[in-house]
């Protein structure tokens, strides 16, 4: 039965207690009128921290769902829609959150700096929410920046230092769309070895790229020597990842993070994406793409603001303000390995040509 046949457990539900408005709406407590003179802009501020932590919540619990469905062994591939259209959900609620900058920028620094200095030491550094989605994405220990020599949890209260700091040790999207990866059928097939046919398609490529310019007339010795030395460097780059213990090296450096058989995977599917039974692989590797995308220009943008907001001052949690978040932004990509993937991505009439067997596997059909 489907969700129509729900009951109510209340008469007359009312919808001021079903949202528990007066809650919700009793929870603007302005530090200014505590000092006896409100300041008016301050009630935006409250606001708009608000709505935030509210779409924080709403992310956490897409996630969780996620992180749920791709933690078993197997996905069902009815759960793969499910879960393209959760992530698609909070790809849409970061462009609010982006756009709802723009509406806390209606307040000018000046106005600002009437209530400012009543906000020290608290800091949107301190929100929890905010360092559950990092978390929970696969932000690692090691990817963060430290603030005045000390860890991103120590601003916390025990309670969300706690809180935060367990949720390290849990399986994050990374972890798990890794190890959904690595499970990718098609790879291997009979004879079929995707990985040694995609590495003599390149090698196929570059060869072909070196003799036009080896029999070029119009190129001298000088031009010839310098373009060639370029394909070079091109092969070095596919070398790196042609290879599982150079693939390995890449990842200790900290240049790539996924496992070699799920970069193997995401490269495949990418090459492969039109075939009916990766198509919503596809969409979710975008989507995937799209999230950290939003993330960092949701950094970007929340750094363009402080800098207009307080200059090159230092922040209310302690950094260097707006230089601090610039950093940020710059170093806090989860998913940096599927835009590496376009680095190795060979033309359409480049791809090794899939065995029929593969090929067949890979598609619907209707059969009576
Ligand atoms: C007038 C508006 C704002 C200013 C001037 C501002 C400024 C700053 C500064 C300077 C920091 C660095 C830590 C510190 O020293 O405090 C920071 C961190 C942060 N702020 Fe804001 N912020 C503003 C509004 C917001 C809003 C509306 C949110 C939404 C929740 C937010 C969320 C965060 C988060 C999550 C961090 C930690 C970022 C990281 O560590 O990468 N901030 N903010």
């Amino acid at each position: 039965m489907g969700p129509t046949s729900v009951k109510p457990v209340s008469d007359g539900l009312y919808y001021g207690d079903y949202l528990q408005l007066g809650k919700l709406l009793d929870a603007q407590k302005l530090e200014s009128t505590k000092t006896g003179e409100t300041v008016h802009d301050e009630m935006l501020f409250i606001v708009v921290h608000q709505a935030y932590e509210l779409w924080f919540k709403q992310i956490i619990w897409e996630i969780d769902s996620i992180l749920e469905l791709f933690g078993k062994d197997v996905v069902d591939e009815r759960d793969m829609r499910t879960a393209v259209s959760r992530l698609r959900r909070v790809s849409k609620i970061q462009e609010l959150l982006i756009t709802q900058v723009g509406v806390l920028e209606s307040m000018t620094p000046l106005d600002f700096l009437d209530f400012r200095d009543l906000l020290f030491p608290a800091s949107g550094f301190q929100s929890a929410q905010f360092r559950i989605v990092e978390n929970k994405l696969g932000l690692r220990p090691e990817d963060r920046l430290l603030l005045g020599g000390a860890g991103y949890t120590a601003r916390f209260n025990d309670d969300d230092a706690a809180l935060v700091t367990s949720l390290e040790a849990d399986p994050s999207l990374f972890a798990v769309v890794e190890r959904w990866l690595e499970r990718t059928p098609f790879l291997d097939h009979g004879d079929f070895r995707f990985w040694d046919a995609y590495k003599h398609a390149v090698h196929e490529r570059i060869n072909a790229d070196r003799s036009v310019v080896e029999n070029n007339p119009n190129l001298g010795d000088e031009e010839k020597r310098i373009q060639l030395g370029e394909f070079d460097q091109v092969l070095k780059q596919y070398e790196a990842i042609f290879d599982s213990e150079k693939h390995e090296l890449e990842r200790q450096a900290g240049r790539l993070r996924l496992s070699h058989r799920a970069f193997q995977a995401a490269l495949f599917i990418t090459l492969y994406r039109d075939e009916p039974a990766l198509q919503e692989a596809f969409r979710l590797i975008e989507l995937l793409m799209d999230i950290d995308e939003g993330f960092t220009a949701w950094r970007y943008r929340h750094a363009q603001m402080a800098l207009r907001m307080i200059g090159r001052r230092v922040g209310t949690g302690g950094s260097a303000g707006a230089k601090y978040l610039e950093k940020s932004a710059e170093r806090s990509r989860v998913f940096g390995d599927l835009f590496s993937l376009t680095t190795f991505l060979v033309p359409r009439a480049d791809r090794p040509t899939l065995p029929a067997g593969i090929l067949d596997s890979m598609r619907f059909r209707f059969e009576e």
